[in-house]
């Protein structure tokens, strides 16, 4: 069977006369609880699934379920016969209203066929009534092209993808035929591996090593005391971050090593200033120091740190964007910022790097933006193509601003990476992955879980967009292996 790509959130609409297989594909391809039947409805309003007189009322339902799925983002298949234009166009219109994307899959099957199918069972539809449908599907079929849907398809095995990678194939094959180029990033965001602490260093070197050796650029690590609950529970591994890069640089020999990204607020700026001179001293000028304004208000409690308005986090960062470039240069000048004095920027030896770069994290178009374009060599933004260009062109108007030349800010983008060699690989990864109390839609969209191919073409989109350097995370990352499959992403842009 042919491949039929949907988006993790849609509404499909099957649309086809009775016989034609339709709930026989539905049950094969989803689970039962993403199917909205109007015959189960007729059953549940009515006396049985053959109750007619239930039909308005069933409609009726559909629906409510429809609106109250679409709240959700749920995939959701309608399995009705799909015949009345009226219906498919409203249906239509609410899934783009809620901004989810509708398919409509048709069954071709012959009249013939229909009807030997329908001779069979125990309750035939009449004749009669299997011939009109028979010419209202043909007219269907003739008109639906023109109905809007994002995609009419015949009925095939269905992969789920993110909804970011519904154009991955087209995009694919443009960087096939003409290549961009995107350099890679590795984040590690967790440590929570087989082996537990008493083998991390060990497992840290060796993935360490590996990404090296699979052609990325650069190695970050969370600026994090507990794990955040975006990635885990608060108790599982989490390790101090420039300790943590102090032995990845003695670890590798190419690779770029920075956090992703440290929180103004945990230590004084001059000390950190201090520790990142240190690390691109040790690395052989290979640090970058990643700055936010820090969020996770929870372990600035649990460590006794203060943890000031979002307003004065926002000076202390624009401070340390001034004070930082004057620590590591040469002497000893006095700096005096809104938040912080320092008597004397002083810090021997110097790095390295005639200038260590600054990526100021975070995508705020009016405050963390604005940093970036008066202080920052690189920024990071997350999201898909639509999303990064909408904030390049905030970026731009910043730097227009300050008569800055935006392309002197270095274009980074943080996302999560699941990869297999095939799809077969993919739903692998995802059935052993996915933490029971995701479906698996949300762990696939969550995951970006995809091909190799198909990660071709997220990042060419992302490139076309304006990125230049593409770091990910991969959730499977727990051995160098992980890392290793993701060379070949890599390969696709040298
Ligand atoms: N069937 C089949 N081969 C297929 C698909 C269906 O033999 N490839 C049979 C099913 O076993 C069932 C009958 O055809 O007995 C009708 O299939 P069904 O999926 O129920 O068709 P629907 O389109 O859902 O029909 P209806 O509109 O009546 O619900
Ligand atoms: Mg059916």
């Amino acid at each position: 069977m042919r491949a039929i790509r949907l988006p993790t959130a849609c509404v499909v609409v099957l649309v086809g006369p009775s016989g034609s297989g339709k709930s026989t594909w539905a049950a094969a391809q989803f689970r039962p609880s993403q199917l909205v039947s109007t015959d189960a409805l007729r059953a549940l309003v009515g006396e049985g699934e053959h109750d007619q007189r239930a039909g308005t009322d069933a409609f009726a339902v559909l629906d409510d379920v429809l609106e109250r799925r679409l709240k959700r983002g749920l995939l959701t298949v309608i399995d009705s016969l799909g015949l009345e234009e009226r219906r498919r166009r409203d249906w239509l219109a609410r899934a783009h209203r809620h901004g989810m994307a509708c398919h409509a899959v048709i069954f071709p099957t012959t009249a013939e066929e229909c009807r030997r199918r329908n001779r069979e069972r125990d309750r035939p539809v009449p004749a009669k009534v299997l011939s009109a449908q028979l010419r209202a599907f043909e007219a269907a079929r003739a008109g639906l092209a023109d109905e809007g849907f994002d995609g009419v398809h015949e009925p095939g095995t269905v992969v789920l993808t993110s909804p970011e990678l519904v154009g991955a194939p087209d995009a694919a094959a443009r960087q096939r035929e003409d290549p961009m180029p995107l350099s890679f990033g590795l984040q590690i965001p967790s440590y929570t591996w087989s082996g537990g602490a008493a083998e991390l260093a060990p497992r840290l070197g060796a993935i360490a090593g590996a990404a090296e050796d699979a052609g990325f650029q650069s190695l970050w690590v969370m600026d994090h005391m507990l794990q955040i609950p975006f990635i885990g529970r608060e108790w599982l591994e989490m390790m101090e971050s420039y300790t943590t890069l102090g032995f990845l640089a003695a670890r590798t020999s190419r690779i770029r090593l920075g956090t992703m990204v440290t929180g103004i607020t945990y230590r004084n700026p001059a000390h950190l200033g201090k520790i990142v001179a240190t690390l691109d001293v040790l690395s052989g000028g290979r640090a970058t120091c990643g700055l936010g304004a820090a969020w996770f208000e929870r372990e600035h409690r649990a460590y006794g740190w203060s943890f000031p308005p979002l307003k004065d986090r926002y000076a202390m960062l624009e401070d340390a964007l001034q004070l930082l470039p004057l620590l590591w240069g040469p002497g000893a000048p006095a700096f005096e910022g809104r938040t912080i004095r320092v008597a004397e920027a002083i810090c021997y030896p110097r790095p390295l790097q005639e200038r260590i770069p600054i990526l100021v994290g975070g995508q705020g178009e009016r405050r963390t933006l604005r940093l970036v374009a008066r202080y920052a060599d690189a920024c990071n933004l997350r999201g898909d193509p639509a999303t990064v260009r909408r904030k390049l062109a905030v970026l731009a108007r910043h730097c227009a601003d300050v008569d800055r030349d935006p392309a002197t800010v270095q274009v980074t983008h943080l996302s999560t990476a699941l990869v297999g060699r095939d799809q077969e690989e993919v739903e692998q990864l995802v059935a052993s992955l996915r933490p029971s109390g995701s479906s698996p839609e949300a762990y696939r969209t969550w995951a970006n879980a995809a091909t190799v191919d198909d990660h071709v073409g997220r990042f060419r989109e992302l490139a076309e967009a304006g990125v230049e350097h593409a770091i990910v995370s991969l959730p499977d990352l727990d051995t160098p292996e992980p890392v290793e499959r993701f060379g070949a992403v890599i390969a696709a842009f040298r």
